[in-house]
């Protein structure tokens, strides 16, 4: 891949002992972990760095500790449900440095895969110090990245010690990097972006870098009253950030000067209540009861975001269209996703999808395999979105 170093560039790696830092920032309830489709995006790496007789030795944080070590943020648990995805025995250390870390990688055998305990563990680790690193670096010949979800942070595990070892990006993170390139890089136009989720406020300076790169973006969920309740609708008791209504017309005034159309509901499924199965009704958005919330687009504005779906030739996804954990307020955002995921399917779509909720949303649908991409990073996903340079990626460029 163009640009970066990946492991087609890192040469024999037989008996050498590589530091592969992986997002095992898994969600777990009751000591067992409940989604493991992290520890699924790194089975690639590590078992092609394992097949050609590497000593895999794994990097990872867990949660964000405060105190130093915990029961409740070790990787132990996370060591054995990696073991279960990658059918295959992972040894484990209860420090990422120091005595334990080296006795531990000093017994392993080629094609050995190893987990370090938290990083985290040492407060050393999130103020990326050199010193630090390099005891991190005393266990490595080689590192590589495969986290790209953890890459907006300057971390010693995910930017430090690129500096102080060869470096290289992981399978996982070149697909990310490579799927990225086509949502937003270098994309097929025209590009579609969907923003949706509660509020403006997080959203900025994505919403601010999106109106200059795509050619149309759909504003869905709770942001979007903030967005018609600026161009003076009346939004009733929906969700809304009124002391945002001049960023939001900033955006759309932007917008407008870059070209990039802005599409906002037309009409909204309402409901006097935030609760599964609630009475509800389509009404248009000029019609709102000024008792009721809007808990998701109704089906005219999803006939305008399938037509704009089938208009473009990429979709960048963040953020779901109306309030999809509770029924029956996740339609829109289904009937949007399967629409997507059929065009896609069809050849002729490249559709990008990232953010935590956008994950949840299109597994909900069905439909996440069916995407081109789905990113399993949260704010790494939405740093990118927002243009801004990311230190454990910017640091692997050749
Ligand atoms: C994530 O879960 O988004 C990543 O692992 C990064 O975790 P952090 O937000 O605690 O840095
Ligand atoms: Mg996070």
């Amino acid at each position: 891949m163009a640009g970066f170093k990946t492991l087609d560039d890192i040469g024999a790696v037989g008996g050498k002992r590589v530091l592969v830092r992986v997002d095992l920032n898994v969600p777990v309830a009751d000591g067992r972990v409940t989604d493991a489709t992290r520890i699924e995006r790194i089975a690639p790496t590590i078992s092609e760095l394992s097949g050609k007789g590497a000593r895999v030795i794994l990097l990872a944080h867990f949660g964000r500790p405060k105190d130093g070590p915990s029961a409740e943020f070790s990787l132990e648990p996370i060591a054995r449900a990696t073991a279960e995805v990658l059918g295959r025995p992972v040894g484990f250390a209860s420090d990422c440095i120091g005595d334990k870390a080296a006795d531990a990688v000093a017994a392993m055998k080629d094609g050995d895969v190893l987990l370090l305990e938290n990083t985290r563990f040492h407060k050393a680790e999130e103020k990326n110090d050199q010193a630090f690193t390099e005891k991190l670096a005393a266990n490595g010949d080689i590192y590589v990245n495969d986290a790209f979800s953890a890459a907006h942070r300057a971390h010693a595990s995910t930017e430090g010690l690129a500096h102080r070892l060869p470096a290289y990006a992981g399978r996982t993170m070149q697909a990310e990097l490579d799927a990225l390139e086509k949502g937003l890089g270098n994309p097929a136009r025209p590009v579609v972006a969907i923003v949706g989720g509660a509020k403006v406020s997080t959203k900025i300076d994505l919403l601010m870098n999106l109106v200059k790169k795509v050619d149309a973006l759909v504003i869905g969920g709770g942001m979007a009253n903030t967005f018609l309740a600026a161009r003076g609708t009346d939004v009733g008791k929906s969700l809304c950030e009124h002391d945002l209504a001049s960023t939001s017309k900033q955006i759309m005034i932007e917008a407008a000067e870059a070209g990039c159309a802005i599409i906002l509901p037309t009409d909204g499924v309402v409901a006097k209540e935030f609760k599964a199965g609630a009475a509800s009704q389509t009404v248009a958005i000029s019609d709102m009861p000024a008792d009721g919330m809007i808990l998701d687009v109704g089906e005219k504005t999803v006939k305008s975001v399938t037509d704009w779906i089938d208009r473009a030739a990429t979709l960048v996804w963040n953020g779901p269209l109306g309030a999809f954990e509770i029924e029956p307020f996740d339609r829109a955002t289904v009937a949007a996703a399967k629409h997507a995921a059929a065009r896609t399917k069809e050849g002729k779509l490249v559709s990008v999808a990232g953010g935590g909720d956008t994950v949840a949303a299109l597994n909900h649908a069905g439909v996440a395999d069916d995407f081109t991409y789905v990113s399993t990073a949260g704010g790494a996903f939405l740093e990118w979105m927002e243009g801004k340079p990311l230190p454990g990626v910017e640091v692997l460029k050749r």
